[in-house]
């Protein structure tokens, strides 16, 4: 009973979706990912905020309640023999004859939710960085929606891959800093962590308003601004945050070492206090 589709628990095997959902066919839904951590869902309420603000975004009522979230997700993970793995949820506009416009009558939702497993990165990658590249942030200009159709961030992932790097930086206008393909990213510059603001180019990330509520706590001062392409070239450090990577340092872009082209000072800080936080989450 490992996925859950309009109301039923059922084997990933046995979960079928007619070719004509408006996810399919147009890719009409928006998602979410919650990591789960010793079988406690890591902000959950916050990742439903933001699923709320997403099918906002996108004019689809929202067919469950918080409280009707809350129990399918702790009914799965309830379920699952994963202590740690991450929650995809999804929901699109449902099954209709193909058509652009929102279907009339409506439809009910299409409401799937799986588990899969958290990638933990090992020591040795979290202490060796991951090399990233630039690329042009050509998106629409509502990517803080978490929509499901990732076109674009899917091809800007792959050129990451095929250039041999872990994640590729979304630079708008050939101007500033936008996000990652599928992170937030943060520059450090003389000891300040800054971040780029939470707007209507860019997720707002939930691991971004960890970090940043982590530098307020422990003295890491922090400035939320729009930063410059050239910033990133001349950072002391470059990090990048996600549900699923958690926090990890950016060594090298486009082939150039940032700082001294190993983890930097403000990541040894900000990495141990993002366990931390998780575990005392935990425990709670
Ligand atoms: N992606 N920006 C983009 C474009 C993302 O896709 C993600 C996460 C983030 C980080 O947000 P958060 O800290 O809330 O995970 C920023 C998820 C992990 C995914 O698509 O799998």
């Amino acid at each position: 009973m490992d996925v859950y589709l309009n109301g039923v628990f059922m084997p990933i095997e046995e979960a079928r979706v007619p070719v004509l959902d408006r996810g399919f066919m147009f890719g009409d839904g928006v998602y979410e990912v919650i990591p789960v951590y010793a079988r406690r869902a890591f902000r959950m309420r916050e990742h439903l905020q933001r699923l709320q603000h997403s099918l906002d975004g996108i004019r689809l009522p929202n067919p469950h309640t918080t409280e009707e979230w809350e129990t399918i997700l702790e009914t799965m993970i309830a379920q699952l023999t994963l202590d740690d793995h991450y929650l995809y949820l999804h929901i699109t506009r449902g099954v209709a004859k193909r058509d652009h416009p929102f279907p009339v009558p409506p439809v009910p939702p299409t409401v799937f939710v799986m588990s899969s497993p958290l990638p933990h990165p090992s020591a040795e990658q979290v202490a060796r960085g991951v090399d990233c590249i630039t690329v042009q942030d050509n998106r629409w200009l509502r990517c803080d929606i978490k929509a499901i159709s990732l076109l674009p961030n899917v091809l800007m992932r792959q050129a990451s891959v095929d250039a041999g790097c872990g994640e590729a930086i979304l630079i708008r206008d050939d101007s500033f800093l936008t996000e990652g393909s599928a992170s937030n990213i943060f520059v450090v510059k003389n000891g300040v962590l800054l971040a780029p603001p939470k707007d209507h180019l860019m997720l707002p990330g939930i691991t971004y308003d960890v970090i940043l509520e982590l530098a307020a706590a422990h003295g890491i001062k922090a400035e939320i601004r729009k930063i410059m392409k050239e910033e990133l070239f001349s950072a002391d450090e470059l990090i990048l945050t996600s549900s699923t990577r958690e926090v990890m340092p950016i060594t090298s872009l486009d082939g150039h070492a940032i700082g001294d082209g190993k983890p930097g000072a403000v990541f040894a800080q900000l990495h141990p206090l993002y366990q931390t936080f998780k575990k005392e989450i935990m425990r709670k």
